[in-house]
């Protein structure tokens, strides 16, 4: 006899997206890379999958932090100094390694202070719904990372009204914005880099219209974090040259290869947060290890190294996106290291990544719904530690890849940026 829980999870598996994924699982063992088991990897983004090495365009440590050895000396040290996990949420205690660690990303950012939460999901599931109360509105762009929307639930099971605006669309947030007239204040959530695209905002225009309908910029900037403009300070600097009105989210786990996330602003905003967020309060914190990497990668990201991290990366991007347009393929994004190639129907991404894999380059098949329905892509991570070899060749096998299947063609091949459009100002040794 089946016990309630198992019927429970049998009435789960049969219903919406997870049916909708156990049926693609079941149909097509053979195409679908989800999962995947990596069994080693080896320096210059090398990974075993299947027991095949094969060249690794999945990653988020995009300026190879995680290979650094001052980075991994610095977490060995913090493990020594600290132990594995210090126990406690930073309600009752933190340890001298994070209140270092918040005011040197303060710093490094150019904000007045920051707070870090273990995860940029729990960033987002504790910030949003802490910013906003019952006379607030909380809108986000429609494609915003799913854990922006998560936070938007909390906050509207607390009585705050919530609705989407149309991608990139300046002119439909100030529908949604009238519409939802009247309240106090509204949040306006957005990424700074789309993950799934490498799209990015057009933040001034969005800036204007929260300055006109009492609003502020709330940017999930886990993707712009380490890799966009000055000292790679992300979107926001980058863009505004400036923070006023704006909180920022950012990432620890992607270009800086610890662990965590951070929300930055001004020190009145940053206090609300570790008072109103309640995974600060009733979750535990970022591992102190964790924290003494971190310390290292802002010494890195602060020193000449960074120049040369950064002009490794950028010339990498460069140079897959213009031999990605040669081939006349439909890119998504091309400004950051995150590009993605259109491909169109579930089944053909999902055959392109496994045509890709037998190549020797792992690349992330991306079908709904992290994209609209009929719409899939393959997203390609660049790497500063990407070799010239593993660039051209993964161009190479793009270029088969488009004789044996009907990919879209680009209609003109105008670069929607010059890329990079990532600026670095040399940092005096
Ligand atoms: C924009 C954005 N926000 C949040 C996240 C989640 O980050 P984390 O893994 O730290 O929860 C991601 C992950 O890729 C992301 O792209």
């Amino acid at each position: 006899m089946k016990t309630p829980l198992e019927e429970q999870a049998h009435v789960l598996g049969e219903m919406g997206l997870t049916r909708f994924f156990r049926r693609m699982m079941a149909e097509k063992p053979d195409v679908l890379m989800k999962n995947v088991t990596v069994e080693a990897v080896r320096p210059g983004r090398w990974i075993r999958v299947e027991g095949r090495w094969v060249r690794n365009f999945g990653s988020d440590s995009f300026l190879g932090l995680d290979q650094h050895p001052r980075v991994q000396e610095a977490l060995v040290r913090g493990v020594r100094q600290w132990g594995t996990h210090n126990g406690t949420s930073r309600a009752f205690s933190s340890v001298a390694a994070n209140v270092e660690a918040e005011q040197r990303l303060a710093a490094w950012l150019g904000t007045e202070a920051a707070v870090m939460y273990p995860s940029v999901s729990l960033a987002n599931m504790g910030a949003l719904p802490a910013l906003a109360t019952r006379h607030d509105v909380i809108v986000a762009d429609q494609y915003a990372h799913n854990s922006i929307e998560e936070g938007m639930r909390l906050a509207k099971a607390r009585g705050v009204r919530c609705a989407k605006f149309a991608h990139n669309d300046p002119q439909d947030l100030e529908r949604t914005l009238r519409a939802l007239r009247p309240y106090r204040r509204a949040v306006i959530a957005l990424d700074g880099v789309y993950s799934m695209s490498g799209q990015l905002p057009p933040l001034r225009q969005f800036q204007h219209i929260a300055s006109l309908h009492d609003g502020f910029l709330y940017v999930d900037d886990a993707h712009g974090t380490g890799v966009i403009g000055e000292q790679g300070r992300g979107t926001v600097w980058e863009t505004l040259g400036h923070y006023e009105n704006v909180v920022v989210i950012g990432s620890l786990s992607k270009a800086l290869s610890c662990l965590g996330g951070f929300a930055a602003a001004s020190r009145k905003v940053v206090e609300i947060l570790q008072l109103r967020s309640q995974p600060l309060i009733f979750g535990g914190p970022v591992p102190p290890p964790y924290l003494s990497a971190l310390l290292a990668v802002l010494d890195i990201l602060m020193s000449p190294e960074y120049v040369q991290l950064r002009a490794a990366l950028d010339a990498n991007v460069r140079c897959f996106v213009e031999g990605a347009r040669r081939l006349g393929l439909v890119l998504l994004g091309g400004c950051v290291p995150i590009v993605s190639v259109l491909v169109g129907p579930e089944d053909t991404t999902l055959q392109a990544g496994r045509f890709l894999f037998e190549r020797g380059y792992y690349v992330q098949s991306v079908v709904f719904p992290a994209v609209p329905h009929g719409a899939g892509v393959l997203r390609i991570q660049i790497n500063s530690n990407h070799t010239d070899d593993a660039i051209h060749g993964l161009v190479e096998a793009l270029a088969e890849l488009k004789r044996a299947y009907p990919l879209p063609e680009a209609e003109a091949n105008v670069p929607s940026c010059s890329p990079p459009v990532l600026s670095v100002t040399a940092i005096p040794a």
